[in-house]
């Protein structure tokens, strides 16, 4: 029978199937369901930045309207009772999860900047939390060179490693230049681990009413090609722990994320679709293709498929991308 354990940012986990943020976690019913289920971990719903300084700075928020750029971008924020809760309310929640479950509970925090916020990081890790996931969701703005950015995430780290002891695990978006490059400096400024890749919310315009209207989609399976891709790439180059997040709708997705080189595999859309329950049907997926392809651990299937162990490395590469475009035969017949 396939040994399911596997190290996660220095944690010891059961298995690899770790429950993402959704709101499924924003309750302690999902949490509870979520571990009867079998996820090894589970990472909250994110709090963000804006809940923390909204509750900081409320007083200079109602002085200042007009000339504070930060209370003018809150005008445009959720108003807090938009929200779940606010900071105070997510503290309790780490502090309850934690003292009701038998699994690590890891705390998401989704900031933007290096600033005073990262003394709640601290507050997460006294309430409990066994490690941070830094959501690191932003949106950059125009005259912000790309270095300016990439230094942004940088400190963000810096910040909560000087804050904190728990592991931090730093959740990216895709669109860097240069993954590897970030990868390496932000492990070097002090993270344990990568999450591989954030989905960056995506509006659309509604045609009729003239409209941007904000829109959330669960994720397609095939959707787990690009994290794949470099977690393929990143495995044995980083020295901290990969996650994949995006697209695990079936055990044997999570199977992929393994063998790329993954620590852990996290899902989110398909419990959305299917009920925390569903997280069972993917852990007995799991073992079984493990089992049915004669592997004795987690541990041993882990990054047989990454670019460094794979028989042929220009799979993940340049070469491979010629090579498929040149071959895609298209379904009609040329005149
Ligand atoms: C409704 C919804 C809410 C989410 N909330 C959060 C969140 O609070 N923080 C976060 O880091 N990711 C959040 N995510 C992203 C998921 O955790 C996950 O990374 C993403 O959906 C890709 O994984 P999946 O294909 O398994 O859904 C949310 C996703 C959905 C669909």
């Amino acid at each position: 029978m396939l040994d399911l354990r596997t190290q996660y940012l220095g944690l010891e986990l059961k298995n690899p199937l770790v429950a993402s943020p959704s709101p499924i976690s924003q309750r302690f019913d999902g949490i509870h369901r979520l571990e009867d289920a079998g996820a090894s971990a589970i990472v909250l719903f994110s709090l963000f930045e804006e809940q923390i300084r909204f509750e900081n700075e409320s007083a200079a928020y109602f002085e200042f309207t007009s000339s504070n750029t930060f209370a003018e971008s809150l005008s445009f924020f959720p108003k807090m009772d938009e929200f779940e809760a606010g900071p105070e309310e997510y503290l309790e929640f780490i502090y309850r999860a934690s003292e009701t479950s038998e699994i690590p509970i890891i705390a998401s925090l989704n900031a933007t900047s290096p600033e005073g916020w990262a003394e709640y990081a601290l507050r997460m890790e006294q309430a409990g939390a066994k490690a941070i996931e830094l959501n690191a969701y932003y949106i950059p703005s125009f005259g912000q060179s790309s270095e300016d950015v990439e230094q942004r995430y940088v400190d963000m780290v810096r910040a909560v490693r000087r804050s904190v002891q728990i592991p931090i695990a730093v959740k990216l978006p895709p669109f860097f230049s240069s993954v590897g490059d970030i990868a390496y400096r932000l492990i070097e400024a002090g993270a344990n681990g990568l999450v591989l890749f954030n989905r960056l919310y995506q509006p659309d315009i509604d045609l009729e009413k003239q409209e941007v209207f904000p829109t959330i989609e669960l994720s397609r399976p095939s959707e787990i090609r690009l994290p794949l891709l470099w977690i393929a790439n990143l495995y044995g180059h980083v020295n901290g722990s990969l996650a994949g997040t995006t697209g695990v709708h079936r055990g044997t997705d999570a199977v992929k994320y393994i063998l790329a080189g993954a620590n852990v595999a996290m899902t989110a859309s398909a419990l959305l679709k299917n009920g925390p329950g569903y997280l069972a049907t993917l852990l007995s997926e799991f073992t079984e293709w493990g089992d049915a392809h004669g592997y004795h651990s987690v541990d041993q299937m882990r990054g047989s498929m990454s670019k460094k162990h794979v028989l042929d490395p220009s799979a993940f590469d340049r070469a491979n991308y010629v090579r498929v475009l040149q071959s895609y035969m298209p379904k009609f017949s040329a005149q």
